[in-house]
């Protein structure tokens, strides 16, 4: 081959840290596929934007058919977003034998068995690497290096916006809104942000790793969320009180086969490996019966980090284009879906409770939790501004969800419980 041609849906932030990595590691990409790579066309919403690098503006253009239909590109790296609009693209790149590489975990999450199972049929390689964990090199790590293990655990920190988030509300007391807008200014937030703070995007990714990891088609509807919007100062000042660092946790769990999967802002207890992980940082712990503990580590959102996971994808389908074996590494899942029922789930909890400040008013919060079988690791009690009024914060033994659920439903019907302020599941440390 002279030079493999690529075509770009998107030229923004991880578009342009493609088109830095192509141009900056042209020698290495030229050692490693033996010829050099060209990007041909960039679809994009405007051609005039000012960009982060210099482009020939002939490349750039307006209408996805330059860049679907073009018989001399060989690869397309989609770039932009979006799910419906940018599944039918990928539709149509597939048909026309073009290869795949995406970031795009929104699209990967909900149409990823079929737009996989397409590009089987089509001899189309079809890869995703920077769909989770940005830099991270996770999905090859789980389904190659980890190809001869049996992995029964996965806790990610991989969402970089909300990491940076708490990290600078629990450093520096920043309010939410502030270090959100900080998060944007630096590129790691998604357009809308919804996504980012509302558990979502995380849920994605939590999606994929599952799906990979457990060799099990896991929708996202499978996976419980909850984001960290409703994370305050003040619960965050409790953890810290209580030894434990705040972090927004994807959780998969794998026990006789069935499996459950959550996103939620989670306290680490401070000797846990993820609770120092900080910034924009993302971390993959896994565990595997045979290998044991490993953990992957690395910045999760930008530019450059994620283009390189981009770029590395694109070296793979041009080797397996010199080799002639596109399409040919995905594995389809192993396992038949079996989900954990919430008497099957269990963890250790927060909670902060507002309450008269009367005689007996612990012993009927005690007995809510002792009749459903939870007891109490840490308790303690604050005095509120409000007359007769109290804060009990505590963190229990291990409980189930089911008998969770149950204990929040009766605290919220006692007289003396006025609010049920907020509740956190609780990792790490003994049970
Ligand atoms: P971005 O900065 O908003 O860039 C999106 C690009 O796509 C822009 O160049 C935009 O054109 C173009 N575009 C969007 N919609 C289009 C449409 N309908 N038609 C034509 N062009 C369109 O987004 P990004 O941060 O690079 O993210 C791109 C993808 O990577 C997303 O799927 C995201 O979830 C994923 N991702 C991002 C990160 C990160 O850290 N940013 C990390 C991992 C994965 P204009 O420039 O003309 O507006
Ligand atoms: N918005 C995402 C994040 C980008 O903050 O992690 C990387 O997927």
């Amino acid at each position: 081959m002279e030079s493999i041609s690529v075509g770009l849906l998107g030229l923004g932030t991880v578009g342009c840290g493609v088109v830095k990595v192509i141009e900056n590691h042209q020698d290495k990409l030229m050692h490693q596929i033996g010829c050099p790579v060209k990007i041909k066309k960039a679809l994009v919403q405007e051609v005039n934007k000012v960009r982060d690098v210099d482009v020939d503006t002939s490349i750039l253009t307006l209408n996805p058919e330059d860049v679907l239909l073009d018989p001399e590109i060989d690869i397309i790296v989609e770039v932009m977003g979006d799910i419906e609009k940018t599944k039918e693209y990928l539709i149509q790149a597939i048909r026309q034998k073009k290869h795949v590489v995406t970031a795009n975990k929104d699209l990967m999450a909900v149409y990823g068995p079929e737009l996989l199972s397409l590009a089987s049929e089509n001899q189309c390689d079809l890869f995703y690497e920077a769909s989770v964990a940005g830099g991270i090199p996770i999905l090859r790590s789980l389904v190659d290096g980890l190809a001869s293990d049996r992995i029964t655990k996965m806790m990610g920190i991989v969402n970089g916006t909300t990491n940076f988030i708490l990290t600078k509300m629990t450093k520096e007391g920043r309010s939410f809104d502030d270090v959100l807008s900080e998060a944007q200014a630096l590129g790691y937030a998604e357009a809308d942000p919804t996504a980012d703070v509302g558990g979502l995007d995380a849920a994605r990714k939590m999606a994929i790793l599952s799906t990979l990891g457990f060799s099990m088609n896991i929708d996202l509807d499978d996976v419980k969320i909850k984001g960290i919007t409703e994370v305050t100062g003040e619960d965050l000042q409790y953890a810290k009180q209580f030894g434990y660092t705040m972090k927004l946790i994807g959780y998969a769990h794998r026990e006789d086969d069935r499996v459950e999967v959550s996103v939620e802002p989670t306290l680490l207890e401070d000797s846990h490996p993820l609770a120092s992980v900080h910034d924009e940082y993302n971390a993959v712990y896994v565990y595997g019966e045979a290998v044991g503990e490993t953990m992957f580590y690395g910045p999760g959102a930008g530019g450059l980090p994620t283009a390189t996971a981009v770029v590395s994808d694109l070296v793979g389908v041009m080797k397996n284009m010199r080799l002639g074996v596109n399409g040919k590494s995905a594995v389809s899942p192993q396992f038949s879906k079996l989900l954990k029922e919430n008497e099957e789930i269990y963890s250790k909890y927060f909670l902060r409770l507002h309450v008269e400040d009367e005689v007996g008013v612990l012993a009927s919060v005690t007995s809510v939790f002792s009749r459903n079988g939870a007891s109490f690791k840490k308790v303690l009690q604050n005095p509120l501004q409000e007359q007769k009024k109290a804060e009990i914060v505590l963190v229990t033994h291990q409980a189930s969800l089911k008998n969770f659920e149950k204990i929040l439903m009766e605290l919220r019907d006692l007289e003396a419980v006025h609010l049920v302020k907020s509740t956190y599941r609780v990792e790490g440390g003994n049970a």
